[in-house]
């Protein structure tokens, strides 16, 4: 791919605009067209880093929400009190936190795999992230609460879309504006967890 692509319009924008990175606008679009925040809810960012999403979610959740951010890469400070930067793995965060709970409103996860090169290690690993965000909703998210996880085409994909529709009342994917166009994720929106 070359440079002029890799820095592509959102890539500039996002530095323009202070967002650490052009991720930021792919949540702000989930939120345009299905409202899944909404002020004084609880957001928890899994697979945060650099923490686009997160400076995001703050907009969103007003001075009564808070945001807690979890990534394996420890975040760079962000200064504001309603929002937690956690270091560590999603799959610990039960134990991180102290509690499984549900205390969350929303759960996001733009979580993804190192890529290995291995078409099948990285489809499996993709789905793999995209089942740990599920996890990790059916711990931390509460009843009636929204979801957003990253997923990409191939692998079992079909077969994560197919056992998470039931945990909410309404399932869409989303092919957002502002993936590049040269890649091919999608995302899973859930919305009303049912409990
Ligand atoms: C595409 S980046 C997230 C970008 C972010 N949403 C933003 O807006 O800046 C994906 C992240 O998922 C993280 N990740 C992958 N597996 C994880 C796990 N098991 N626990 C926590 N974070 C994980 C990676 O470390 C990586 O930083």
């Amino acid at each position: 791919m070359s440079e002029y692509n890799r820095k592509d319009h959102l890539y500039l924008k996002a530095k323009e605009e202070g967002y650490r990175s052009r991720a930021a606008y792919k949540l702000r679009e989930v939120q345009d067209t299905y409202t899944i925040m909404k002020s004084g809810d609880r957001v928890l960012d899994v697979g945060a880093w650099p923490g686009g999403w997160t400076q995001v979610a703050l907009e969103f959740v007003g001075q009564r929400g808070a945001v807690t951010a979890i990534d394996l890469q420890p975040l760079e400070p962000i200064d504001d009190q309603r929002c937690q930067l956690i270091t560590g793995d999603a799959r610990d965060l039960g134990e991180i936190l102290g509690t499984n709970e549900p205390c969350f409103d929303v759960v996001i996860s733009d979580m993804s795999a190192k890529l290995t090169g291995i078409k099948e290690a990285d489809q499996a690993a993709a789905v793999g992230c995209a089942e740990l965000a599920l996890y990790v909703a059916e711990q931390q998210l509460k009843s009636g609460g929204n979801f957003v996880a990253k997923v990409f085409k191939g692998g079992d994909v079909e077969g994560f879309v197919k056992s998470a529709r039931p945990r909410f009342n309404k399932l869409v994917r989303s092919e957002l504006k502002s993936t590049r166009n040269t890649s091919n994720e999608f995302y899973v929106i859930g919305l009303g967890f049912r409990r």
